[in-house]
């Protein structure tokens, strides 16, 4: 296992996939695992799968392991949500799944995760300027990032429009569930993008999601101001978010303890902690 290796969970409404990143070049280490989202998917029955999907990979109890969750996250707790089961609303996320793996896990929404991702090893790598990344899957996850920085929990994806809301009509879940053609789905994107356009102007928009792999299908019949892109890590953003920020955490984490456990001055012997991956915090 490559030094800076981190595990990362994806949470989605249909399948909870999981796998060991290298953090210097964003890759899966080993193939991910997917086991499909209990229904109803209460905390107890996710928890239960996370801590299924962890055994199966045998993890050491160093490997740090971060969690992206499809619903906005205040301080670990859920304080909302809209496509797993209700009673997750208040739910303390981190600690349930502390208490269900017996491991401190980091945990974050899954659009913030995929920006994360998308910031470290992908497409917004660098951007100097705004970038709206959305996930386009059973909801819509959007991350705003703006030079480097993620605004965390926009729920833009719940933007109401035409007395609907958004994802609704315009996820791939929808696409989905009304067998619609690429050419009408896009059309409901293109309603959808112009908002978003509107009221944030990035000057630029990624798009994951699974469907974000058949790109070519509905990315060209898109007219919008900005400039619009499919996501680097298509599938994967979630899972490499999520151990981004997890090893960041960890790498802070160590990095405050370390001069309370100092007894001389520190010297070129000093173990330096790990080093973090490109981070929207620096
Ligand atoms: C949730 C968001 C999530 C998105 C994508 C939405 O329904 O409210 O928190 O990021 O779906 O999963």
């Amino acid at each position: 296992m490559p030094a800076k290796t981190a595990f990362g969970v994806d949470v989605g409404g249909s399948g909870i996939k999981g796998a060991p990143v290298d953090l210097d070049t964003g890759e899966l280490t080993e193939e991910r695992f997917k086991i499909l989202t209990p229904q109803p998917a209460t905390p107890e029955a996710v928890v239960g799968v996370i801590a299924e999907l962890l055994d199966h990979f045998d993890l050491d109890q160093s490997v740090p392991v971060g969690v992206s969750f499809p619903a906005p996250i205040l301080s670990g707790v859920v304080p909302w949500m809209a496509n797993l089961d209700q009673s997750w609303v208040g739910v303390n996320l981190a600690e349930a799944v502390r208490r269900g793996t017996g491991r401190n896990t980091t945990v974050v929404n899954d659009a913030d995760a995929a920006g994360y991702a998308e910031v470290a090893f992908g497409v917004a790598k660098d951007h100097p300027g705004t970038v709206a990344v959305m996930t386009l899957g059973t909801g819509i996850g959007v991350a705003l990032i703006t030079a480097g920085k993620l605004w965390p929990n926009a729920e833009l994806g719940h933007l109401t429009i035409n007395g609907k809301d958004a994802e609704k009509w315009a996820a791939a879940s929808a696409k989905e569930r009304e067998s619609l053609t690429w050419a009408k789905w896009a059309r409901r994107l293109q309603r959808y993008f112009t908002e978003i356009d509107r009221l944030l102007w990035p000057d630029l928009i990624v798009v994951g999601g699974g469907i974000s792999r058949k790109h070519d299908k509905f990315l060209p019949l898109l007219h919008l101001r900005p400039k619009i892109v499919p996501a680097a890590l298509r599938n994967s953003a979630g899972i490499v978010g999520a151990a981004v920020l997890a090893w960041q955490d960890a790498a802070s984490a160590q990095a405050a303890a370390t001069p309370a456990l100092r007894t001389t001055p520190a010297t070129a012997a000093t173990p330096a902690p790990p080093a973090a991956p490109p981070s929207l915090n620096a």
